[in-house]
């Protein structure tokens, strides 16, 4: 019985923890704070910003821009592959860059979708947003 008593204890001061301890209120700030803003930008600040830069300039030499780019404004097919496949060795706008463009398909549509229509209207880029059906069309051609 004592035992028992003294595993309850135990069990209860643990999860007393989990309840006020501080990585527990930081996450929650965290969550809200991308729930505020809009799908795209935390899509693109969690997988494409180390590489792409927070304003779209890339990195000279090693990742391209993203701004006032034909890859980005123009087909959305080919866009749309680029992370369903990853891009290596291509030249883009006379530039050529040593890393490697990771494929992203274990996003899902809307994911896709949502980072893509961010790109393609912000960083100084006016150009129309892509929905999850045309990523779903894309993804089923493959
Ligand atoms: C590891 C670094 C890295 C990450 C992460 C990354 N990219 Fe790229 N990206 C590249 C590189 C390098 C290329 C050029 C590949 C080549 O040379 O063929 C590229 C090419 C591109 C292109 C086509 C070329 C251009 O300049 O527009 C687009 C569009 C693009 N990336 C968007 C994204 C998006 C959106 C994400 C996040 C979902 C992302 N990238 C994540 C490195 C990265």
């Amino acid at each position: 019985m004592k035992i028992l008593f003294c595993l309850f204890a135990g069990l209860s001061l643990t999860v007393g923890y989990a309840q006020t301890g501080k990585p527990a209120a930081t996450a929650t700030t965290a969550v809200s704070v991308v729930a505020a803003k809009r799908p795209g930008q935390a899509v693109y600040e969690q997988y494409c910003l180390a590489c792409h830069q927070a304003n779209g300039s890339g990195v000279p030499n090693l990742n391209p821009p993203l701004r006032g780019i034909d890859w980005v404004l123009g087909d959305k097919t080919r866009l749309i592959n680029v992370l369903l496949k990853g891009l290596q060795g291509q030249e883009i706008e006379g530039e050529v860059y040593d890393n490697a463009m990771p494929a992203h398909d274990f996003l899902d549509d809307a994911k896709i979708a949502d980072v893509l229509t961010y790109i393609r209207s912000n960083f100084g880029n006016k150009a129309d947003a892509v929905k999850a059906d045309e990523v779903r069309a894309v993804r089923a051609v493959k």
